[in-house]
């Protein structure tokens, strides 16, 4: 005899994801003028999903393969991946490359490798159980540290009246954080407010983590796509390293070659030795095994070719700089209409801020009236993904920001 009452009674509701839900709302509009500025993927000007030329070439190279099978690929991933992954991020001549002290173990895409990072951290990582995200950031980062048991914690990072960064409190709850205590730091093109510290900022950011043993987990989903130069968007990591930082890096491959559903990812980690090294390896493939046995063989192959052929590497720096230069322009496009139209406010932090996404300043009443008047989708605080926008509807949407801003 079963009992009638399910074992799952207990289980509550949660809530749907904003962003998933956003682009549902969108689909089910039939207004002919709807704007979709809600999801991080880009598009081109015909506001179509992009295929990166190069992408298709590496699909091809792989089609024609004759000798390609499907067998499982090692527990850490391939390696010939993993190595150029790290390479990427890291830069060829990086100290750490050289020193034997690199790691890397091929992930779920980027939210993948942020998970088996803090998963492997909540294991191993004895000096402190908080981990602190940035105010606002991703929400995942929350969701995945809050998941493997950490007291997740935020610091400031956007001043709201000033539209940028809020540097000196960042600094400040850095020294007080607990020595030792995790923070997790977006590479380039931060999400969502499109503001990076500059070089000088990251330098103090860089020295208040050393004094107070901070570990830096930085978030990387937007290499290349951020300023279009692979090594510039690099530079932060590449300067942890170089002041002797331990650290892991989550590379995803979502943004910057276009490959959302093939979940390519890769966690990169330094460490202060080869022998620490190959021991923290081990425990990552003990990890990886027990939680998806082996990474996902289709993007990673991809990624792999044009990683390590330098013809097909120049034209993906290529490819890269067409989406860049996009966003780039539209962020110009959307200043210049609103200057013109004489919208109050100040617009600069638009051209100023960089990635995929801007902060725009909206407020949650008037994110709500762009929706319902105007059929213009985004998140309640005022986030705008540039690649939503195009020459075509650009004009529509800065009069509608117009109007919201006058009269909301
Ligand atoms: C800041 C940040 N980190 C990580 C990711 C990871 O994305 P994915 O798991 O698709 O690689 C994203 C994607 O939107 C992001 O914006």
């Amino acid at each position: 005899m079963t009992n009638d009452i399910s074992v799952f009674n207990t289980v509550p509701q949660a809530p749907p994801d904003v962003i998933f839900s956003l682009t549902a709302g969108y689909k089910a509009d039939t207004d002919p003028n709807k704007v979709n500025v809600g999801v991080g993927a880009f598009r081109t000007d015909d506001l179509k999903p992009y295929v990166l030329p190069v992408v298709k070439k590496a699909d091809t190279i792989l089609f024609n393969n004759a000798d390609l099978d499907h067998e499982y690929l090692p527990i850490a991933g391939t390696p010939s991946y993993t190595k150029a992954a790290a390479r990427l991020i890291l830069g060829e001549n990086s100290p750490a490359i050289h020193e034997n002290r690199v790691a890397a173990v091929q992930t779920i895409s980027g939210t993948g490798s942020i998970h088996t990072g803090a998963t492997f951290l909540s294991q191993f990582y004895k000096k402190s159980k908080k981990c602190y995200i940035s105010k606002p950031t991703w929400a995942n980062h929350r969701n995945v540290f809050a998941l493997v048991g950490f007291e997740v914690e935020e610091y400031p990072y956007w001043n709201g009246e000033k539209r940028g960064l809020d540097y000196e409190a960042m600094l400040n709850t850095m020294r007080e954080a607990p020595e030792g205590s995790i923070f997790i730091l977006h590479a380039c093109a931060h999400n969502p407010t499109g503001v990076d510290p500059t070089r000088e900022q990251w330098q103090g950011i860089a020295e208040v983590m050393s004094e107070k043993h901070h570990f830096p987990f930085f978030d990387c989903a937007y290499q290349g796509f951020a300023s279009g130069d692979l090594d510039n968007d690099a530079w932060a990591v590449r300067y942890f390293v170089e002041q002797g930082f331990e650290l892991f890096v989550a590379q995803s491959f979502a943004k910057n070659f276009g490959l959302y559903g093939e979940r390519a990812g890769n966690l990169t980690i330094v460490t202060k030795s080869s022998e620490e090294t190959k021991r923290v390896f081990s425990q990552m493939e003990k990890l990886q095994r027990s939680e998806i046995s082996n990474p996902p063989a289709y993007g990673s192959r991809i990624v792999d070719i044009v990683l390590n052929d330098p013809a097909l590497y120049a034209e993906w720096k290529e490819n890269l700089k067409y989406m860049s230069n996009r966003i780039i322009e539209m962020r110009k496009a959307l200043f210049e209409r609103l200057t013109a139209l004489g919208t109050p406010g100040t617009w600069n932090h638009i051209t100023d801020q960089i990635g995929m996404f801007s902060f725009t300043g909206l407020t949650a009443s008037q994110v709500k009236v762009l929706k319902e008047k105007y059929h213009i989708y985004m998140t309640d605080n005022g986030r705008i993904s540039m690649a939503g926008l195009s020459t075509k509807n650009i004009d529509y949407f800065a009069k509608a920001v117009d109007d919201v801003v006058r009269n909301v």
